[in-house]
């Protein structure tokens, strides 16, 4: 099966099986049939965070169409609402919004689907997806079992959830201490619970917000208000993967502490930085690499973005398109010269198959 329309940077890959997923029944048949024997397993959501480097993925490529969007449940404060792993996205997004039901709108057009942004901690503008998280329905590949996971079991962190991150090495071993479970590869997310509150409060401490509020001259915006401004923010300044392919951000934001940022700024003094409630620093990456010239640079079909330089595209399309060597060439030689410059390692943010 061709994938080059299963991920959103357009990279020409295949899978040798790949199984659709549209419920939960699913998942446990798959696991019980003979496909699955020995075999790993490749989850597939919207493919938009993630690079494909092989010609033939070497897994089971399990892609989730699993769909429904629902109110499941109502208590005082929250209302909670589901859907399931396929539905894209924006379309939860924009149905909450339309539905009244406030407090993803910061999360507008966030590329991919329902069951992969738990797996990341999507976040945008202000808002991280585990701050509207209820929980998560999932299937145990190995013990062939549904599960239910809270926000602690998830174990949040900035784009890291517990699905990043490989099953621990054998009980007891000091690997396994060190890095605890992790379930990549071995869980199977089916559907996702919100927890929307109803007294809701616009998020608007993100710059790009603040900017257009004052703009428009609304003192109280409202959900919808918000959602329109963050869509026409994503528009101007992040490439539209159906015209350009794209995984969005390619590196995450490092953080450093108070000291290392002092001598950074020392050195650098326009370095964009936000200081961090536990009271380390983020740095802002594609401020970084475009301070290193890359912005609008190549390295073949793999281009840096000239509207946001943390943003790698394919500057390809059908049969001439970015390969994922290409795209892991430019993201190393990024790497190089921010570490050269800023003393700075830049981690990949998508997901390398
Ligand atoms: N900047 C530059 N040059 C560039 C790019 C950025 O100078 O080429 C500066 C900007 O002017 C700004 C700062 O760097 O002062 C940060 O840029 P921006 O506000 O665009 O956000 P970001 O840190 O690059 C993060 C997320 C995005 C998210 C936005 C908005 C990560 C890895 N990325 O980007 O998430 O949409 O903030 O909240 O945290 C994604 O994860 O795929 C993604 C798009």
């Amino acid at each position: 099966t061709p994938l080059q329309d299963c991920n959103t940077f357009g990279i020409v890959a295949s899978a040798d099986t790949l199984v659709r997923i549209r419920s939960t029944a699913d998942v446990l048949e798959f696991v019980r049939s003979d496909l699955y024997r020995g075999r790993k397993v490749f989850v597939l959501g919207g493919g938009s965070n993630i690079v494909l480097t092989g010609d033939v993925v070497d897994a089971v490529v399990l892609k989730m169409e699993v769909p429904g969007i629902a109110l499941a449940a109502e208590t005082d404060s929250h209302w909670i609402i589901e859907a399931g792993a396929g539905v894209r996205w924006h379309d939860l997004v924009a149905w909450t919004i339309a539905h009244g039901y406030p407090g993803l709108e910061n999360l507008a057009l966030v590329p991919g689907t329902v069951g992969a942004a738990p797996v990341q901690n999507i976040g945008a503008y202000g808002v991280e997806l585990q701050d509207r998280f209820h929980e998560l329905d999932a299937v145990d590949l190995v013990q062939a079992q549904t599960f239910t996971l809270n926000a602690a079991q998830c174990a949040f962190g900035y784009r890291d959830s517990i699905f990043k991150h490989p099953p621990a090495a054998p009980a007891g071993t000091p690997v396994a201490k060190a890095q605890g479970l992790g379930l990549a590869g071995r869980a199977v997310i089916t559907a996702v619970r919100f927890a929307l509150s109803k007294h809701w409060k616009p998020e608007l401490g993100y710059l790009d917000l603040q900017r257009k509020q004052a703009e428009e001259g609304v003192e109280h915006p409202s959900a919808q208000q918000i959602f329109d401004w963050v869509c026409a923010i994503r528009r101007a300044k992040l490439p539209d993967p159906a015209v350009v392919g794209n995984a969005g951000s390619f590196f995450k934001n490092p953080t450093v502490t108070e000291d290392q940022c002092r001598d950074i700024i020392a050195r650098e003094p326009k370095i964009v930085h936000y200081p961090m409630p536990d009271g380390s620093i983020k740095l802002a990456a594609g401020w970084m690499i475009d301070a290193c010239g890359w912005k609008g640079k190549a390295v073949g079909n793999a281009g840096v973005y000239d509207k946001q330089a943390l943003v790698l595209v394919n500057r390809g399309t059908g049969a001439t398109s970015v390969t994922g060597g290409e795209v892991m060439t430019l993201a190393r030689a990024i790497q190089t010269s921010v570490y050269e410059r800023f003393g700075i390692r830049l981690e990949a943010e998508p997901v390398v198959v």
